[in-house]
């Protein structure tokens, strides 16, 4: 599905989110905070989403939930990110670009706990391919990653 907001590209400084993505779902994300959630311009639909993360130099394959978690009927909006790799540090401070290049599927609620983990396990199967393709590739190496600016 084309996105006319996408490429989007922001950074922001990690903080802690409601603490259930690694406990309750294995999951670990990293969220974004509010200033970082409303410069979303707002024709930015919430949903799921593939996309780049570069923490500490290093650039790795990110799949980001936007919206409401209508599974646990959040009332403050999010912007949590999950890296397709496995970090034994907190990240909570550490500053976090990204550019999300695509879209996977709307957010949804799930009759389970189970179900949301199958369907986000799938979304990562998902990014992991979808950013193996030649045009995202690229954005791995673009110039807001490797520049100085923030
Ligand atoms: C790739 C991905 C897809 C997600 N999809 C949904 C969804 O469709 N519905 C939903 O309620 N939450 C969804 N979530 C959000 C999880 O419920 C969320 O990560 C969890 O509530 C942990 O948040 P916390 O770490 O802030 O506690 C998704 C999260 C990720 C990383």
């Amino acid at each position: 599905m084309t996105k006319e907001f996408l490429p989007y590209y922001t950074s922001g400084v990690i903080v802690k989110g409601f603490g259930r993505g690694s406990k309750a779902l294995g999951i670990p994300t990293a969220n974004y905070p509010e200033n970082v959630i409303e410069k979303l311009p707002k024709e930015f639909d919430n949903g799921i989403y593939y996309g780049w993360a570069q923490l500490e130099g290093e650039v790795y394959k990110m799949v980001m939930c936007v919206g409401w978690n209508p599974f646990y009927k959040n009332e403050k909006k999010s912007m949590e990110v999950h890296m397709l790799h496995k970090f034994n540090q907190d990240l909570h401070g550490k500053e976090l670009k990204v550019i999300i290049t695509g879209f996977i599927r709307p957010e949804r609620d799930f009759p389970t706990v189970e179900a949301l983990i199958a369907e986000i396990n799938n979304d990562i199967v998902c990014a992991e391919k979808y950013l193996d393709e030649p045009k995202m590739i690229e954005y791995k190496t673009h110039e807001f990653f490797t520049s100085q600016k923030t």
